[in-house]
C-alpha cells in the first residue's frame, strides 16, 4: 500500500495518508540502515535508499507535526554507524596450531619430514619468532599504495579498519620496489609502556581503562571514529604475506628482511633452529626474556625456513602445516580463594595460606598459595570466598597477588588470624617486629 502512497505527490496527500507514509518509512529506512551498517547487505542502491530519505524529509516538512519520535530525519548525517563494512581476504588469514611441550614441538617436526619425506640427516631449518600478543591485520597495497586493511575476523573475511591502520605511523604508507600487489600480515599491538600511560591518562580522564594492552589495542585499533585511533600508540611487528602479485623471498628468513627493507617493523627477536634442541633452548632464553621485553608475548612461532618446502606443506583445516605456536604457560590465573588455613611452621610461626579452587599457572595445577602474614592479608583484605589473581613464577611457592573486589559474595568477612595455636591450642602471640 504505501507504494502506491510513495507515488502520490506530497502535495496531495492528506494528513492521514502521511502519517501512514511517514511510519512505513521510518520503518523501511531503520530496515535498509540495520542491513547496512549491521549486516553489511544493503537491499537497495545508495540512489534509491537517498530517495527514500528525501521523501520522508518533503513529507515532513509539509506536515511538521507528524514528524514522528523516532524519525531518520534525527539520525541524518550520523548514520547509526554500528560497525565496520567488510574485506573478504584474497587468501584466507590462517590460524595457527598449538604446541605445549617439547614432545609437541618433536611431533611437528616429525610430521614435516614425513610429509616432505626427508632423509634423516636433512635439516629441517625453522624461523622461530616471538609470538605478540595483539591482533592481526592484513595490509593489502597495489602499485606500492597502502588500498585497504582488515582485521581477521572469521580468517575469510575481515573489518575493513583502513581509516584506523592509515593513522598508526609505523605502517608505510607508500613502498618502493615491492610487487605490484602485495599483502603484508603482521600483528597490532601496543607496548607495555604505552599501556601503562594510557591507563594512567584515561583514569585521570575518568574514562574507561584496559585490563591489558592486548585489550588496550583492540579496543583503540576498532573504534568507528579514527581519529581516536589517531590519538593512541599502537605498533605494529610485520610477520607473513597475503597474496603477492610475484614471490620475491625463498625463504621466511628472507621475507621478514624483505618486509624489513619496505619499511615495516620487523621482530628483532628471530632466530633460525636447525633442530629441536637449538628450538627448545630458544624457546628457554625468550620466556627468560620475556618480563624484560617492551612488548606482551604468549609463545614462540616456528616456521618451516623453505618456501618450496612450506608450499608443499600447505594447510590442515585452516592451519599451515608448516607453521606451529609453542605457547608460553600463563603465569598468573584466577580462581576463587575457598578457605585460609593456618600452616604452624617448625619454629611455631603462623602462616595464612590460601586455599583455592585448582586452577592451572604456568602450566601446573595450584590449589594453595602463601598469604605471607596477618599484615599481608590485611593489606590485600583478602577473605574467604573472593575471587583472587595468583600468580606463580618459576618454582616460587604460588602467591595470591590481589583480590577482585567486585565479585566479592555479600555476606564476606575480613580475615583475622586466630587468637590460639591450631595445633597446640596455646594463645597466638605477635612478636615485636613480625
Ligand atoms: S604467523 C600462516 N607469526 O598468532 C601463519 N602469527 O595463533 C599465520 N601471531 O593469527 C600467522 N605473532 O595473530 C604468525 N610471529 C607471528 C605471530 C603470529 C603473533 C598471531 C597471529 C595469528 C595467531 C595464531
Amino acid at each position: 500500500m504505501h507504494d502506491d502512497l510513495r507515488a502520490t505527490p506530497v502535495e496531495d496527500l492528506t494528513p492521514l495518508d502521511a502519517a501512514v507514509e511517514l511510519a512505513a518509512l521510518a520503518k523501511d529506512i531503520a530496515e535498509h540502515d540495520r542491513r547496512y551498517y549491521q549486516d553489511d547487505a544493503p537491499a537497495v542502491s545508495d540512489a534509491d535508499y537517498d530517495a527514500l530519505r528525501h521523501r520522508n524529509q518533503v513529507i515532513e516538512e509539509r506536515f511538521p507535526e507528524l514528524i514522528r519520535a523516532d524519525s531518520p530525519s534525527n539520525r541524518v548525517g550520523a548514520a547509526p554507524a554500528q560497525g565496520f563494512s567488510k574485506i573478504l581476504h584474497a587468501r584466507p588469514m590462517l590460524s595457527l596450531a598449538n604446541a605445549f611441550n617439547a614432545e609437541d614441538v618433536t611431533e611437528f617436526l616429525q610430521r614435516i619430514r614425513r610429509f616432505l619425506s626427508l632423509a634423516d640427516d636433512e635439516p629441517v631449518v625453522v624461523v622461530a619468532e616471538t609470538k605478540i600478543d595483539g591482533l592481526s591485520v592484513s595490509l593489502r597495497y597495489v602499485e606500492g599504495e597502502l588500498v585497504s586493511g582488515a582485521t581477521r575476523g572469521d580468517g575469510e573475511t575481515g573489518e575493513d579498519i583502513t581509516r584506523n591502520l592509515k593513522t598508526i605511523a609505523e605502517i608505510p604508507q607508500t613502498i618502493v620496489g615491492a610487487p605490484a600487489v602485495l599483502e603484508v600480515r603482521g600483528e597490532i599491538f601496543m607496548s607495555k609502556e604505552d599501556f601503562a600511560a594510557l591507563n594512567a591518562a584515561q583514569e585521570a580522564a575518568g574514562e574507561k581503562v584496559f585490563a591489558n594492552p592486548r585489550n588496550a589495542a583492540a579496543g583503540s585499533l576498532r573504534q568507528l571514529d579514527a581519529s581516536i585511533t589517531a590519538r593512541r600508540p599502537l605498533s605494529l611487528f610485520a610477520y607473513a604475506t597475503g597474496e603477492v602479485s610475484e614471490e620475491f623471498a625463498d625463504s621466511q628468513w628472507g621475507l621478514l628482511d624483505a618486509l624489513a627493507g619496505w619499511g615495516f617493523p620487523v621482530n628483532p627477536e628471530r632466530r633460525r633452529c636447525a633442530d629441536v634442541i637449538e628450538i627448545l633452548e630458544n624457546y628457554d632464553r625468550i620466556e627468560a626474556l620475556r618480563a624484560d621485553l617492551p612488548y606482551d608475548i604468549d609463545g614462540m612461532v616456528y616456521k618451516v625456513d623453505r618456501m618450496d618446502w612450506q608450499r608443499r606443506l600447505g594447510q590442515v583445516s585452516r592451519a599451515p602445516r608448516w607453521a606451529i605456536a609453542h605457547k608460553f604457560a600463563a603465569e598468573k590465573a584466577q580462581t576463587v580463594l575457598e578457605k585460609i588455613t593456618i600452616q604452624v611452621g617448625r619454629t611455631g610461626t603462623l602462616t595464612p595460606v590460601a586455599n583455592l579452587r585448582p586452577v592451572t599457572v604456568g602450566g601446573v595445577v595450584v590449589s594453595r598459595a602463601t598469604l605471607h602474614n596477618e599484615d599481608e592479608v590485611a593489606r590485600k583484605d583478602v577473605r574467604e570466598g573472593d575471587t583472587v589473581i595468583i600468580q606463580r613464577a618459576g618454582d616460587v611457592i604460588p602467591q595470591v597477588v590481589s583480590v577482585i573486589v567486585e565479585k566479592r559474595p555479600r555476606e564476606s568477612q575480613a580475615f583475622h588470624m586466630p587468637e590460639v595455636c591450631p595445633e597446640c591450642g596455646s594463645s597466638a602471640v605477635r612478636e615485636e617486629g613480625e
